[in-house]
């Protein structure tokens, strides 16, 4: 890009007080464009590199994924995919960042497995989505074994096509989860380089990023303004001020990552996001369902990026991971030089309105490791399965001990302007009789709904009428009492 290159897209140097550094494909790149302009601007106006496509602008239709390689605890380096019309450039500081481009074979109409299986199982029509697809599916193959086509066919759930119909890219998927057999005790990266689905420039990233990692985590004590996680709300809110936004990026800082079992706690930090969630051993050791539950929020390029903190700051009244932490009768942590902790129920004061000030830092989620006889469950209404806001959600902790409910916490979202938690409800749990097969018709659980109705007060909307929300209020909290593992 020419010196004093002025796009629509970002002015450079404009509100950056700090280099951006990151490897693009084979290149290094290091630019004093605004943190906050996204990975997509950057790409297809900055570099002109216009393989990634720029549909929707909203993280829904998966036209301009890319993915994004970090340097993993052992060394090497975990690839996941993102939609980069939400991705500031702030957060792939000292990352891989892969287009397509970055993954076609040299020479001239040669493909890749993934763009042959594609080709050849008629995967592609007008091809507007298709670079997607291949981004999302060259990350499945770049994951850990085992690789099964249910697990190729969630890597692109969030992956729109309009045209060609899901059954022939479903058979592509086929066709690479058998390639994907033939992979012994190679890493993921070496088998791909050996099979030309990524160029042999990828074995050496990982040392090419080591060198980046110390200023990455500096740079969040110079920056002030709204802070930014994901950016999974915040791009799609704002979208054309959070370019040159002051910003205070989270997301990229080591110590506001990770989940912890710290004995009688498990302890998920700020920017820990639903898929760190979703790998979590120690999530995955308490809740069977986990992977059913948490495939319920967005998809998976949205999964990869969207923060707990962010999820629970955005206090949308329907926020899953809040309604879900809500369940779990969560405590948060907010650090502004001191800190405080409280309990996520007080964090709602009104709609949108928090108990926080505007320089505290969400750090820390914690809740108390449920022990004993008891089961978790969460269930979400939406309008489709996947890539949907809930109409109405709920999640409820029950612990029960000969027979009895010993503590219960039950919560829901979307039947009132915060997210909530049903105290007078959960209450009234304790002490009653709880079985395996529970016969709704008993009058406990009829007392029940009706003090969960008299704590909700659901408005018709876009999403449903208010007579629809409670009804729907009330079988998922029944559902809880009946859910099947
Ligand atoms: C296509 C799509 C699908 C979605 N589907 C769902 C869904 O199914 N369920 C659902 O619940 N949500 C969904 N969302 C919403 C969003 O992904 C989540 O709310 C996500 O968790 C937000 O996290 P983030 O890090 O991206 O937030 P950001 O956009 O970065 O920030 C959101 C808010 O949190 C603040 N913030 C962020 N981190 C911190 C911190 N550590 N401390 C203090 N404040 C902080 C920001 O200032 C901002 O006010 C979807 C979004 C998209 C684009
Ligand atoms: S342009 Fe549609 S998800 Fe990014
Ligand atoms: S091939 Fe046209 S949108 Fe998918």
């Amino acid at each position: 890009m020419p010196p004093g290159f002025i796009s629509p897209y970002g002015v450079r140097g404009l509100n950056s007080s700090t280099m951006t550094y990151f490897l693009l494909n084979n290149e290094p790149i290091h630019t004093d464009l605004p943190s906050g302009m996204t990975v997509l601007d950057f790409v297809r106006y900055h570099k002109m590199m216009t393989g990634t496509k720029c549909g929707c602008r909203e993280g829904d239709c998966g036209a301009c994924t890319v993915l994004i390689g970090e340097l993993d605890s052992k060394g090497g380096i975990t690839y996941r995919s993102m939609t980069s019309c939400l991705t500031p450039l702030a957060n792939v500081q000292g990352r891989h960042v892969v287009t397509v481009e970055g993954i076609n074979p040299p020479g001239k109409g040669a493909l890749s497995p993934v763009q042959k299986a594609l080709v050849d199982e008629s995967g592609t029509q007008c091809g507007f989505c298709t670079v997607g697809f291949v981004v999302s599916l060259t990350g499945f193959c770049l994951k850990p074994a085992p690789s099964t086509q249910e697990q190729a066919i969630a890597a692109i759930d969030g992956n729109i096509c309009r045209c060609t119909g899901y059954k022939s890219i479903e058979r592509a998927t086929l066709r690479l989860v058998d390639l994907l057999k033939e992979r012994q005790e190679e890493t993921p990266v070496d088998f791909a380089i050996r099979q030309g689905i990524v160029p042999a420039n990828f074995a050496a990233v990982p040392a090419q990023l080591k060198a980046w990692q110390q200023p990455a985590a500096d740079a969040e004590k110079k920056a002030t303004g709204l802070m930014i996680g994901g950016g999974t709300d915040l791009y799609v809110q704002r979208h054309d001020t959070m370019v040159h936004a002051p910003a205070r990026h989270l997301f990229n800082q080591p110590r506001l990552r990770g989940i912890y079992d710290t004995g009688d706690f498990i302890e998920i930090s700020g920017a820990a996001t639903v898929s760190d969630l979703l790998e979590s051993p120690h999530l995955q050791a308490i809740f069977p369902d986990l992977h059913k539950h948490l495939k319920l929020v967005s998809s998976t390029p949205i999964r990869n990026m969207a923060t707990i903190a962010g999820n629970l700051v955005n206090a949308s009244p329907i926020g899953d991971l809040t309604v879900w932490l809500l369940a779990l009768d969560a405590r948060i942590v907010l650090a502004n030089g001191q800190k405080r902790e409280l309990p996520l129920r007080d964090f709602y004061l009104g709609y949108k309105s928090l108990n926080k000030t505007a320089d505290e830092v969400l750090e820390l989620i914690r809740f108390r490791k449920p022990e004993g006889e008891y089961q978790f469950n969460f269930e979400k209404v939406s309008k489709r399965t996947h890539l949907d806001i809930a109409t109405v959600n709920s999640a409820a902790l029950l612990r029960m001990q000969n027979g009895l409910i010993t503590e219960a916490h039950v919560s829901t979202g979307g039947v009132a302007p915060i997210p909530l938690y049903l105290k007078k409800t959960s209450a009234f749990l304790i002490g009653k009789p709880f079985s395996g097969k529970p016969d709704l018709n008993d009058p406990v659980f009829a007392e029940a709904a009706d003090i969960l109705q008299s704590e909700i007060s659901p408005i018709s909307d876009v999403r449903g009428s208010a007579t629809y929300k409670r009804l729907l209020a009330k079988q998922l909290f029944l559902a809880h009492f009946t859910h099947q593992r």
